[in-house]
């Protein structure tokens, strides 16, 4: 496929699809958070038809959670990330347990990182270094703060990383899903979503621990809305969404095209796409040799 004039994530927790699309293998978010697609990545670019490092015409992401969405907003801000590697890397040091309480205890008396780098950075930290990473008060967990992977530096490093090959294509951060009338007007075509990519990554039905939700029924609304305007529309979900199925939606099991570490929190689970144009992609799946 072309590049598409615009990309957006629908939610974007840490927008790693954009970021891969933007720029290829090596741009990744600069930390862990659970359901985030980093290692799904490629196999989700081939099956709506793009590849890594392609680009897109301009970026936009949905996300409800503030801490999220201040990280997001700098992803484009060299300058901004270099600040927040800065700040990290003066972290190297401290004993990470204490590091991460005084993270977390600032936190919760300033309430949600929106703002300034430093709470950016700090919020960061306290976010991988969480039990439920993404979340810090789901508790501290020494196995991955201890881990040689992911100490002060390795933050500093990425997001430095992250600074170099910064997106240069504009980029809209909003809390919530706009409608697809919204988003054509805004990039100037009323009416009209052909060339765009809408990629939606909802919490999955049935599981908790985002701060915010987005019900079945709302992605499906939305997805109808965005599919109506033109746009190329892809759901991730732990199955295909039997009401898009119904009114005539692909759908393409991806399970087997993770690279990289397989989670580590969620029990393994299925990884369905379901779209409203065939998939470019499907991921090959090995028949037992001993069936
Ligand atoms: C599975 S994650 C997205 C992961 C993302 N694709 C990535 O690779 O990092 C789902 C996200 O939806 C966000 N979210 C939940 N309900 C939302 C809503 N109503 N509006 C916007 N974002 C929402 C959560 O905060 C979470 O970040």
């Amino acid at each position: 496929m072309n590049r598409p004039r615009l990309f957006c994530e629908f939610p974007a927790g840490l927008a790693a699809v954009s970021l891969r699309l933007q720029g290829g293998a090596h741009c990744r978010p600069p930390i862990s958070r659970c359901g985030n697609k980093a290692g799904f990545s490629q196999t989700i670019l081939g099956v709506l038809g793009l590849h890594s490092g392609q680009g897109a015409g301009a970026y936009w992401w949905a996300e409800a959670d503030p801490d999220v969405a201040a990280l997001l907003r700098i992803y484009p801000d060299p300058d901004a990330l270099r600040e927040v590697a800065r700040i990290i890397r003066g972290w190297t040091g401290e004993e990470p347990r204490a590091l991460w309480e005084r993270l977390r205890a600032e936190r919760r008396a300033r309430g949600a990182a929106r703002g300034t780098v430093e709470k950016v950075a700090g919020w960061m930290v306290s976010a991988d270094w969480a039990y439920r990473q993404g979340n810090p008060d789901s508790g501290f967990n020494p196995s991955t703060a201890t881990g040689r992977s992911a100490g002060c530096d390795t933050f500093a490093d990425r997001a430095d990383r992250l600074a170099n090959s910064a997106i240069s294509a504009p980029v809209r951060v909003s809390p919530c899903i706009p409608t697809a009338a919204e988003v054509a007007a805004t990039i100037g075509t009323p009416g009209d979503l052909s060339g765009c990519i809408i990629y939606m990554d909802p919490p999955y039905a049935g599981t908790t621990g985002y701060t915010a939700d987005l019900p079945r029924a709302e992605v499906v609304a939305h997805a109808r809305d965005f599919a109506d305007l033109g746009a190329t529309v892809a759901i991730s979900e732990a199955e295909a969404i039997p009401d898009l199925v119904r009114s005539g939606w692909h759908s393409v099991e991806i399970t087997g095209g993770r690279v990289g570490a397989k989670r580590t929190f969620s029990k393994q689970q299925r990884e369905i796409i379901t779209m409203n144009k065939p998939p470019q992609y499907t991921v090959p799946t090995q028949s037992s040799l001993f069936p």
